[in-house]
């Protein structure tokens, strides 16, 4: 790779390294370090991870990298932003800070999490986690958060672990699944998706139980099932808890338990996914919402999952299992 691409990582390395110094060897970093333990990241994980903290100063880390790199490229990294007057000071501030790592494991990137005492005024709403912008070593639609540390257990396992946040890919690690990456606060993309096909065949997704994390299992499981051969899976947590949520009221042993053991296939999520939109004590909604579920499985390959299925809707809904069947077949003819 080029000269600048070299620089730019070595910057990254260099923040990286002084971020989790100030979190784990320094006053400054006290509070920061005090909130991850509430949060049930032990200082073994603060290593692996590679956890560190930004103060709350916005040139700490211009002074440090102007003594380190005496033409650094302080505007293409990404770590400043620009005064109009044309001077840089440091992005990040105050902040819990998550390195985001190419596949060898080189820090390209950020993100910072808000100290929870952070509670700026409504006009200045800052977000609760503030991303590297795109740079020329940090490109958000490739990046996946975890990919080095998790490769070995997921060509082990053949497969991966998808979530949507940091914590919940160290909620996962911590709980003993490693195979656990998260895509960057954004929908999975295309390019991310070959990346994971070259290494595994199987993907569970796993993200937060809120609507939002639904609607985002949704779309993933349709990218992913038009675009790959791979194998999806999905485990969906209750009451709108995250797995990281799922892992502080119920323990790491439970979150394990609900990863390995609580998968649902695709058209399982579907049944329950669709019946968002129906009032099923209604007659009229259970039939709308059956010829729907049956669509979904006329897609599905597996002839002992169709049946599997038909036994199971027909007790739910009280009907023939023949009656479903002939539906059935009328649509997989269509
Ligand atoms: N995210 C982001 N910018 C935000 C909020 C979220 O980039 N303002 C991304 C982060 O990668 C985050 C993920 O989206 O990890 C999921 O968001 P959310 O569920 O809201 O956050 P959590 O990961 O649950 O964060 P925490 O547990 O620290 O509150
Ligand atoms: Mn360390
Ligand atoms: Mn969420
Ligand atoms: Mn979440
Ligand atoms: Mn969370």
């Amino acid at each position: 790779k080029n000269s600048t691409h070299q620089k730019l990582i070595e910057m990254h390395e260099h923040a990286k390294s002084f971020f989790h110094h100030i979190l784990v060897n320094t006053e400054v970093g006290k509070d920061a370090m005090t909130y991850l333990e509430q949060r049930g990241i032990s200082r073994e994980y603060i290593d692996e991870f590679e956890l560190g903290f930004a103060p709350d100063n916005r040139d700490i880390l211009l002074k440090v990298m102007q003594k380190e790199f005496k033409d650094g490229l302080f505007d293409e990294s990404g770590l400043f932003v620009e005064r109009d007057d044309g001077t840089f000071m440091d992005r990040f501030f105050n902040r819990v800070m998550f390195p985001i790592k190419d596949a060898k494991g080189k820090t390209i990137g950020f993100s910072g999490r808000q100290m929870p005492t952070d509670q700026p005024d409504k006009d200045k709403k800052q977000p609760k986690y503030l991303n590297s912008p795109e740079t020329e070593i940090f490109n958000k639609r490739e990046v996946i958060y975890n990919f080095h540390l998790a490769r070995p257990h997921i060509r082990k396992t053949n497969e991966v672990y998808l979530f949507e946040g940091f914590m919940d890919v160290m909620a996962s690690y911590m709980s003993g699944v490693k195979n656990a990456v998260a895509t960057m606060g954004t929908s999975l993309t295309e390019q991310q998706i070959h990346r994971l096909e070259r290494v595994c065949e199987d993907v569970t997704i796993c993200y937060d139980g809120d609507s939002a994390g639904i609607n985002a299992t949704n779309r993933a499981i349709e990218l992913l099932t038009n675009n790959t051969a791979i194998g999806v899976q999905v485990v969906s947590l209750p009451n709108k808890l995250d797995p990281d949520d799922y892992r502080m009221t119920y323990g790491t042993d439970a979150l394990e338990n609900e990863l390995l053991h609580h998968k649902k296939t695709v058209f399982q999520f579907k049944r329950v996914y669709l019946m968002q939109d129906f009032n099923l004590a209604n007659e009229s909604d259970v039939l709308a919402y059956l010829e729907l579920v049956l669509k979904e499985l006329a897609m599905i390959p597996s002839v002992i999952e169709k049946d599997f299925a038909l036994t199971q809707l027909s007790e739910e809904f009280n009907l023939s299992k023949e009656t479903l069947q002939l539906q059935l077949n009328q649509l997989i003819q269509d």
